[in-house]
């Protein structure tokens, strides 16, 4: 069984090496691709204060994500490329940060508690191939900070799983 260490950190960055290392050891043993994506939602969703929302979207088609595994409430399931936040961040290849999903015109809303928004794409051998995406029903809940932590967070979960299939 994996157990959730309680996080003693005193800043983000120091935030953020303890959810990497916590994020390494939970993906240690497991190179499934889906299977590692669930468990890294549930750490996130459980680990990070303030968040509403924590999961996958995966490139299906060239035009079009999926949902995949996540932790909070249901959430759309298909997302044009270049619509939304998680789609803006697909085709730009680059972390959308969101201080207020009411005034980013394109946002989706799919839990009405949230209030900002982080997406980090996933890129593979210079392709996206999905996103990962965190909502806080806090305003302003995600910085500079944030987006390097979990853009880390997101490359270990690259490097640890296996996109031989
Ligand atoms: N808000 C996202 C949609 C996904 S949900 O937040 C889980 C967007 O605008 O792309």
């Amino acid at each position: 069984m994996f157990a959730m260490t309680a996080l003693t950190h005193t800043t983000k960055p120091e935030f953020y090496a303890e959810l990497c290392r916590q994020l390494n050891a939970l993906l240690s043993h497991e190179t499934d691709p889906i299977a590692n994506a669930a468990n890294m939602s549930a750490l996130l969703f459980h680990a990070m204060p303030d968040v509403n929302w924590a999961g996958f979207y995966f490139l299906q088609t060239e035009t079009e994500l999926v949902l995949g595994p996540f932790q909070g409430k249901p959430a759309c399931v298909r997302i044009a490329i270049g619509r939304g936040v998680c789609g803006t961040a697909a085709e730009r290849g680059a972390s959308v940060l969101v201080d207020d999903v009411q005034a980013f015109s394109d946002h989706i809303a799919c839990d009405a508690d949230s209030r900002s928004e982080l997406v980090v794409p996933l890129i593979r051998a210079g392709g996206v191939f999905g996103v990962l995406d965190i909502d806080s029903p806090v305003a302003g809940r995600f910085d500079a900070d944030d987006q390097a932590g979990v853009e880390a967070l997101a490359a270990i979960y690259i490097a640890g799983s296996d996109w031989s299939e």
